[in-house]
């Protein structure tokens, strides 16, 4: 079942955003250039014993597009004041996969009374290089002049595991109308804004919520290596290796994430 969306308006624009369920609140974080529909399994899953909200970031799927440039940070506001006009005020469970992961640690930085918990999901700690940065802004200019078909042809094969692009080939498509369908200057914003993010690398230690890392064992973006680094060190954080899976862990093994999720949200919240 396709989850309705509903919308609010905060900090100038208006953000489109699936609110499913009743229970302990836990906000789903996508990446780029993608939208809410990457979580659609979890939200199925997640939904009889959580309310789930699950946003397009502002300039991605229904959500309003604005500047020329969203931080990682800005858009950490956004959830934040998301969650004020929804009168959320329990502490809820996080989790951001990719570029939702960089929000997350904006989150955490920014609002950490409002956390029960965090999940980092096929997420970096490091910022990017000079010629990664270089390369994004190079990109966002391209996406402007000529939509996001560059973009998604160089990102393609990297977000899928070699098995996943052959027995699921209705996955791989579902994920590239996504990105296509996305507005370009939403993506030229959010581009540009990862190529200035923060290395977190060294306050990890100070993550102080119940934390949940979880990869991909084939994961070509944030490799399994660098995110069980990231585990380590987080204090107590636990970490979940999905075997055979690529970075779109999501979308690729949806029972395995959604179990690991609520196996996670169950010692949390219950
Ligand atoms: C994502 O999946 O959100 C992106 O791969 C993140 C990135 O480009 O760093």
């Amino acid at each position: 079942m396709k989850a309705e969306m509903k919308t609010r308006t905060v900090n100038g624009v208006e953000l489109a955003f699936v609110d499913r369920g009743t229970g302990p609140p836990v906000m789903l974080v996508h990446g780029f250039p993608l939208d809410h529909t990457m979580w659609d399994a979890q939200i199925e899953a997640l939904s009889p014993a959580c309310r789930v909200i699950a946003p397009d970031l502002r300039g991605f799927g229904r959500s309003g597009v604005t500047d020329a440039v969203v931080t990682m940070q800005r858009f950490a506001d956004d959830l934040a004041a998301l969650l004020e006009a929804l009168e959320v005020d329990e502490p809820i469970v996080l989790c951001g996969l990719s570029m939702g992961g960089y929000v997350a640690f904006q989150f955490w930085q920014r609002y950490r009374l409002r956390l029960r918990g965090l999940v980092l999901c096929d997420t970096r700690a490091v910022a990017d290089t000079p010629e990664m940065a270089a390369g994004r802004l190079e990109m966002a200019d391209r996406v402007l002049r000529e939509g996001p078909a560059p973009l998604v042809e160089a990102m393609m094969p990297k977000l899928f595991a070699k098995a996943a692009v052959e027995e699921r080939p209705e996955v791989v498509r579902c994920l590239r109308r996504v990105m296509t369908s996305n507005d370009p200057k939403g993506i030229a914003a959010a581009g540009r804004g990862m190529a200035q993010r923060p290395d977190v690398t060294a306050t990890l230690g100070e993550i102080d919520c119940p934390t949940l890392v979880l990869v991909g064992e084939l994961d070509a973006i944030s490799t399994a290596e660098e995110m069980r680094r990231i585990a380590r060190a987080i204090p107590g954080a636990r970490f979940v290796e999905i075997a055979g899976c690529g970075h779109m862990s999501t979308m690729e093994k949806p029972a395995e994430v959604s179990a690991a999720l609520l196996e996670f949200l169950g010692q949390l919240c219950y």
